[in-house]
């Protein structure tokens, strides 16, 4: 699985729609990293920190930030480029200050109502 391949400094983009399943893939990659606490949307306070898993897991949610400079006003920085991992929900809102080599994970809606189409760039 994802989490397996998952190395410090490591920055994981994620797009997708209003409800595709970024926070559930958060969770899933969370769960393979390790950490005990359930992953829940941190839409409210940006970043939420979960430090008990292998290696240390900074969850964003950039959905209410309009570019990159204001995540990089968060202290973001220190974290992108850090010893932990960084997994961004709606990433394309700052994408212009992500890491080149930032791996970039899709969810799009399929055709039935559970369907979902990932893809992977890295
Ligand atoms: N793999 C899955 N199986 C079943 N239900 C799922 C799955 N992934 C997500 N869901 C459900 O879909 C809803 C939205 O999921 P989630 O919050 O992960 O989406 P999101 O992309 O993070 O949404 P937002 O855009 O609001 O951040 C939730 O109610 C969740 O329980
Ligand atoms: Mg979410």
């Amino acid at each position: 699985m994802i989490a397996n391949d998952i190395e410090a400094g490591d920055v994981i983009a994620l797009l997708g729609d209003l409800g595709t399943g970024k926070t559930a893939l958060t969770g899933y990659i969370a769960e393979g990293l390790g950490v005990k606490e359930n992953v829940s949307s941190p839409t409210f306070t940006i970043v939420k920190e979960y430090k008990s898993g292998r290696l240390p897991l900074y969850h964003y949610d950039v959905y209410r930030l309009s570019n990159g400079d204001e995540l990089l006003d968060t202290g973001a920085e220190d974290y992108l480029s850090g010893e932990g991992v960084c997994i961004i929900e709606w990433a394309d809102i700052v994408a212009d200050v992500l890491p080149e080599e930032s791996v970039i994970i899709k969810i799009e809606y399929g055709e039935k109502e559970d369907e979902r189409i990932v893809t992977i760039e890295q």
